[in-house]
Parts: C-alpha cells; structure tokens; sequence
C-alpha cells in the first residue's frame, strides 16, 4: 500500500483541480488502487499545523473545470521556513513529523516559486518529493509553461477585448493592469493577444517619454484610442537605477494604489487625453481552467504519478519542447523564468508596431 500527501501551495490558478485529479486518477492506475491518498489543507500550513484529511477516489471526480483547489492555500513564506515563530513553532521539523506521521512514501506539491523553494528543502530533508509547476505567472524556471497561464491570458485578452469597444466609442486612453510583479509573461501574452498599442513589461523598464510619443502618433495617425497593457510589478527607467530598497521605498511613498494610477496621471498631464484604468485583479486567477490547461493539468498529474511509481523523487514535472520531463528541485529552486528582452513574441511585437516603452 503506497501513501501520497498532495498539497496546493502559494497563490490559487485555474487547473489546480484539474491537476490533483490528474495525479489522483494516475496514482490509482499506476498502483491498480493500492493507494491512500491524503490530502493536506491549506499548503505548507497544513503540514505544519499536521491539518490533513484522507480522501477517496470519489473526491477526484467533477472537478476537472472547477477553478481554485479543493485542498486550500496559502503563502507560506520560504525565508520565514526556517525561522522558529512567537509560539515556538519549528515549521519544519513538524512539517517532518507530520510527514512521518502520515506515513508518507511520498509528498506532491503544486505551486510556484516560492513553493519550489520550500519543496527543494523539503527534499534535502529527506522527504520523497515531487512538485508540479503552477501558475499565472508562467515564471516556474525548468518548464516552457505552467497551468494557469493560458486560462489567465484568455481571461485578460478578453478584459483588453472589451476595453477596446469602450476606449473606441470615447477616444480614450485606457491603461489596464496585468498581474506579474516581476515577470512579464501574461502581460506580453495577453498585450499581443488583445491588440494592445503599449506592452510594459517589468524587465523592459518603461521611459514615460517614449510612452507619450506613441500615444501622440496614434493620435496624429487619427487613431482615436491607445490601450496599454501594463504589469503590475512595471518601473521606470529612472527606478531601474535605484537600489531595491530605495524603490521599494519610493513605492510605499508613492501616492497612488497601483503604478498604472501613476502612469495615467504623467500621460495625462502630457498628453492631455482623457485617461482610464482597468485592474481585473484576482479575477484573472479566477475560474473554470481553460481547455489548454486541462490538458497541461492533466498531463502533469498523471507523470507525477510516474516519477512517484518509479522512485524519481525530488524532480518537479516540466514541459520542455513539448515533452513532459522530470527536472529536479535543486536546479527549480530559486530561479525565475523571466522574459527575455531579445524573446521572439517581443520581437513580433516589435515589428508590428507595438511600443515597449523602451
Ligand atoms: O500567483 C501569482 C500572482 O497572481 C501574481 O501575478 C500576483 O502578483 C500575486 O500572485 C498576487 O498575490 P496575492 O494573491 O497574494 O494578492
């Protein structure tokens, strides 16, 4: 009898269900059903507060299209891992015992960056780990994607869709914010897909003259609206030579909710448009995973549910050149998969067009 823990860790995206599914439905066949699966709430939390529960096959089943994750998350910072917190609470020697505990052969995690951190220690622990990659952000080092990314993009494509008919009808400049802090991908993605004028990406930082200028083209080319996808996590050039704590200062002075109110406010004032922003938010995480993501999801959980019948712990599931392959947790953890400056989608960008900003 084989016993799996699976965890959801780190921001919520649409395919978590679907992914569990995939491993649970996996683990059965891979062991023709002599497999106890537990189901941990909450992320890193769960095991270390030891708040688990064992699930049955039938919990797997009609969940495929539904979005968040029916085990729970949350963010558990890495750096605080290690750290033995006011009531005295070693996270991960409890997360070790109740690994123990549940008598585990092996623990899945699903999450990003900071999930694969901790899972990577975890590993180095001694716990038998295998991890799959999730999120909006598309920004998991080791693999081309992550579920979550394409249900994202279509959710914020169709947000700059509808901006379009607006924008147009008033001859407005419209200004709407993606998520990603540090990285770019489902703005860049999203950008191009929703015909945005103006793609700011945090790796390309932004010039506000080189924005207004191409606002002024468009304007002078008798074009009656512009629309900018904008990442959140966008500085400018001026920001880029600051040191981090002297931005993250001048952020936490900074007078408006988010960058995009910043910028509305300088293209405003140079270009004396009628300006508008847009922040869809969480609802970019939201929902039903998109057809693209079922199958990524699906594919994922079920070699996982491979790497654990053949032994291959501290590995996370990745996508390289369209094969499903293992890459282990040490070289996962840590890094960050940003958009290169030189990328071929910036470049179609480019020739079509589209201001970076730079
Ligand atoms: O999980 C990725 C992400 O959605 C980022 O794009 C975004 O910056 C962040 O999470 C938001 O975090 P939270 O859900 O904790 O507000």
């Amino acid at each position: 009898m084989k016993r799996i823990g699976i965890l959801t860790s780190g921001g919520d995206c649409q395919g978590l269900n679907a992914a569990i599914r995939g491993v649970a439905k996996a683990l059965y066949v891979e062991f023709d059903n002599d497999v106890e699966i537990y189901g941990i709430n909450d992320g890193y939390r769960g095991l270390i507060e030891g708040n688990y529960k064992r699930m049955k096959s039938e919990d797997f089943s009609g969940i495929l299209t539904l979005g968040g994750t029916i085990l729970g998350t949350s963010r558990q910072p890495f750096k605080l891992m290690r750290v033995i917190d006011e009531n005295s609470v070693d996270k991960v020697k409890n997360m070790k015992e109740n690994y123990k505990k549940m008598k585990l052969d092996c623990l899945v995690v699903l999450g990003g960056n900071g999930t694969h951190k901790t899972a990577n220690l975890l590993s180095e622990e001694g716990l038998n780990v295998v991890s799959l990659p999730k999120t909006i952000d598309n920004d998991v080092w080791g693999t081309d994607m992550t579920f979550g990314f394409h249900s994202a993009m279509s959710i914020a494509a169709n947000v700059l869709d509808c901006i379009h008919t607006t924008a147009t009808s008033h001859g407005r400049v419209f200004i709407v914010e993606i998520m990603g802090h540090k990285v770019g991908w489902l703005t860049l993605y999203a950008g191009i897909a929703g015909g945005a004028d103006v793609i700011l990406l945090p790796e390309i930082p932004y010039d506000i003259e080189s924005v207004v200028k191409t606002i002024k083209q468009r304007n002078e080319a008798g074009k009656r609206f512009s629309i900018l996808a904008v990442a959140e996590g966008v500085i400018s050039q001026e920001e880029a030579k600051m040191t981090k704590k002297e931005l993250k200062t001048a952020r936490a002075n900074m007078k408006f909710p988010s960058i995009s109110y910043r910028l509305a406010q300088e293209i405003g004032e140079k270009t004396g448009q009628e300006i508008r922003v847009t922040v869809p938010g969480h609802f970019q995480r939201g929902g039903s995973p998109c057809p693209y993501d079922r199958v990524l999801s699906t594919r994922f959980g079920a070699a996982a549910a491979k790497l654990i019948a053949n032994k291959q712990y501290g590995n996370m599931v990745g996508l390289q050149n369209g094969a499903i392959v293992p890459v282990p947790l040490a070289e996962v953890a840590g890094k960050l998969k940003v958009v290169p400056k030189d990328c071929d989608v910036i470049q179609t960008g480019r020739d079509i067009g589209i201001s970076f900003g730079d």
